[in-house]
C-alpha cells in the first residue's frame, strides 16, 4: 500500500514511523514532511493547508490511504477533498472538524448535550464583551472562536487584563478572523489530562492518557508554547476517572456529534481538567496532539494502520487496540529563544542507534546534513517499565543529541512523578 501523510511535525514523524511497522506499507509520502521525516518517507513541498495542492498530488501519485493530522487542513476540508478523489482517509470531514475549528460550536454542543465544561458567555460584539468582563469573576479566561495556532486562549488575572484580552482578540484581531467571536469562560483548576481517542462515530476507544508541558520554562513558568514535552500515562487519570470520563464526556460527545449530523471519524482529542467538581472539557481537538502522539504511539502495541482503516470503514469494534503498560517520556529540544525569536541553520547530530526514538519537527536537510529549521526541533523519547525510567531514558538521549543553541526543559515528568501513583 502507498500512503500519504499530510503534515510535517514531530507528531507526523511519530505516525509515519508507526505506520512503517506494517509490512504491507510500501511508499509513504509526506506533504510537506521535514528534513528528519525525509529519512522515513518521501517528502514533497506541498503545504498541508494547500488543499488544491493535496488533490493535485493524489491525482499524480497512486495513494491508497491518506492520514491528515494537522488542525487547519482538517478544518479546511482536506479529508472531504481527498475522499472526493476516491482516496480513503483517516481524519474527520470539515463538518466534524468544527469541534476544534470553532470554540463557539464546541461550547454550544457541550451545553446542549450536558457535557461538563467551564461555564461561558459568547460574544460577537466587542462592547458587550467588554461590559461583561468588567463584572465577570477573576481570573477570566478569554478565547478566540477560531483556530489561533494554539495561542488563542488568554487568562486574565485583573479586569484590565481581561479588557485588554477582549480588545486584542476582537479589536486588534491579533489572530485575524478567529477573533470575530470570543468565548469568555469560568477559570477552572485541577490537574490537566490529555486523552486521545479513536472513534468511528459508533465506538470510542481512548488511548493511553498523557500529560503535556506547555510553558517554555522549568516549573511551568514563561510563555506558552506548542508543548515542551509529554509523559504517558498521566498518573492523575485513574481507572475511576477514566470510567467517569467515558460515561460523562467521551460517549456523550460522540453521540452528540451524531445527533448533529456531524459524525466524527478519526482521532478525537479530549483536553480535560480534573476539577474538584469532576472532570471537565477544556478543549476538543479534531486530531492527534503534538507532542502527545510522540509518547502515546510508542506505547501502542496494535498495528496503527489496521486501527486507522477500521475507523475509516466504521468497524472499530472489530479490531483490537492494545497499549503497553509501560511508560513513555518525550523531551522536546527547541532552538534557544523559542517561542519568540531564534536562530536556525545549526547542524544536528543524532546518534544512529537512537534514531528510532527521535521524532524530528523543525529541521531541514542541507547538503546531506540535518540542520535546525524551527522552534521545536525534535522530541527525544524513551519507553521504560516505570515513568521514572522513561524520564531518565529521555534525558539520557537528550544528552547524546547535539546542536548549537539547543534548549529544553529539565523537569518534564517531574510533576507526574511527584503525583506518585
Ligand atoms: P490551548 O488552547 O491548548 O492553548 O490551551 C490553553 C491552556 O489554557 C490550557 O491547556 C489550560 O491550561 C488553560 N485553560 C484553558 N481554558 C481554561 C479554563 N477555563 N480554566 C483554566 N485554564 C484554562
Ligand atoms: N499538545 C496540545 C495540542 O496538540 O493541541
Amino acid at each position: 500500500m502507498d500512503l500519504l501523510v499530510v503534515g510535517g511535525g514531530g507528531r507526523e514523524h511519530a505516525i509515519i514511523k508507526k505506520l512503517r511497522e506494517n509490512p504491507e506499507v510500501e511508499r509513504i509520502y509526506a506533504l510537506p514532511g521535514n528534513g528528519g521525516i525525509a529519512r522515513d518517507a518521501e517528502c514533497f513541498p506541498v503545504k498541508a493547508t494547500d488543499v488544491a495542492g493535496l488533490v493535485n498530488f493524489v491525482r499524480e501519485h497512486r495513494v491508497d490511504y491518506a492520514v491528515v493530522t494537522p488542525d487547519d487542513p482538517l478544518v479546511l476540508g482536506a479529508v472531504d477533498a481527498l475522499e472526493a478523489e476516491g482516496v480513503p482517509c483517516f481524519g474527520p470531514r470539515a463538518e466534524a472538524a468544527v469541534i476544534e475549528g470553532s470554540k463557539v460550536f464546541a461550547k454550544r454542543l457541550m451545553k446542549k448535550y450536558g457535557i461538563p465544561t467551564a461555564a461561558c458567555e459568547i460574544f460577537d460584539d466587542m462592547d458587550a464583551a467588554l461590559a461583561y468582563v468588567r463584572t465577570a469573576p477573576l481570573p477570566t479566561v478569554v478565547k478566540a472562536d477560531g483556530l489561533a495556532l494554539g495561542k488563542g486562549v488568554l487568562i486574565a488575572q485583573t479586569r484590565e487584563e481581561a479588557e485588554a484580552a477582549v480588545r486584542a482578540l476582537m479589536g486588534d484581531r491579533i489572530f485575524g478572523a478567529s477573533g470575530a467571536r470570543v468565548v469568555v469562560e469560568e477559570f477552572l483548576t485541577g490537574p490537566e489530562v490529555s486523552v486521545l481517542s479513536f472513534t468511528d462515530g459508533k465506538t470510542v476507544v481512548p488511548m493511553v492518557s498523557s500529560m503535556d508541558h506547555k510553558r517554555a520554562g522549568d516549573g511551568d513558568t514563561g510563555l506558552n508554547t506548542g508543548g515542551m514535552g509529554t509523559v504517558a500515562p498521566n498518573p492523575y487519570y485513574t481507572p475511576a476517572v477514566a470510567e467517569e470520563c467515558m460515561r460523562t464526556i467521551f460517549r456523550p460527545t460522540v453521540e452528540a456529534m451524531n445527533a448533529e449530523g456531524r459524525t466524527f471519524r478519526g482521532c478525537l482529542y479530549f483536553g480535560l481538567m480534573l476539577t474538584p467538581a469532576g472532570p471537565k472539557v477544556i478543549e476538543y481537538n479534531c486530531r492527534f496532539g503534538d507532542p502527545e502522539t510522540q509518547v502515546v504511539l510508542p506505547l501502542l502495541e496494535s498495528d496503527l494502520l489496521t486501527v486507522m482503516r477500521a475507523v475509516t470503514e466504521g468497524r472499530l469494534d472489530e479490531v483490537e487496540v492494545k497499549f503497553s503498560d509501560r511508560s513513555a517520556c518525550c523531551v522536546v529540544m527547541a532552538s534557544r529563544g523559542y517561542p519568540q525569536k531564534y536562530e536556525k541553520g545549526f547542524p544536528i547530530e543524532i546518534p544512529a542507534d537512537a534514531a528510532d526514538r527521535v521524532y524530528v519537527a523543525g529541521a531541514a536537510e542541507q547538503d546531506g546534513r540535518l540542520v535546525t529549521a524551527g522552534g521545536r526541533v525534535l522530541g527525544a523519547v524513551a519507553v521504560a517499565p516505570t515513568l521514572a525510567g522513561a524520564v531518565d531514558g529521555a534525558y539520557a538521549l537528550v544528552k547524546r543529541i547535539r546542536f548549537e543553541n539547543a534548549s529544553y526543559r529539565n523537569d518534564i515528568g517531574a510533576r507526574a512523578l511527584a503525583a506518585g501513583r
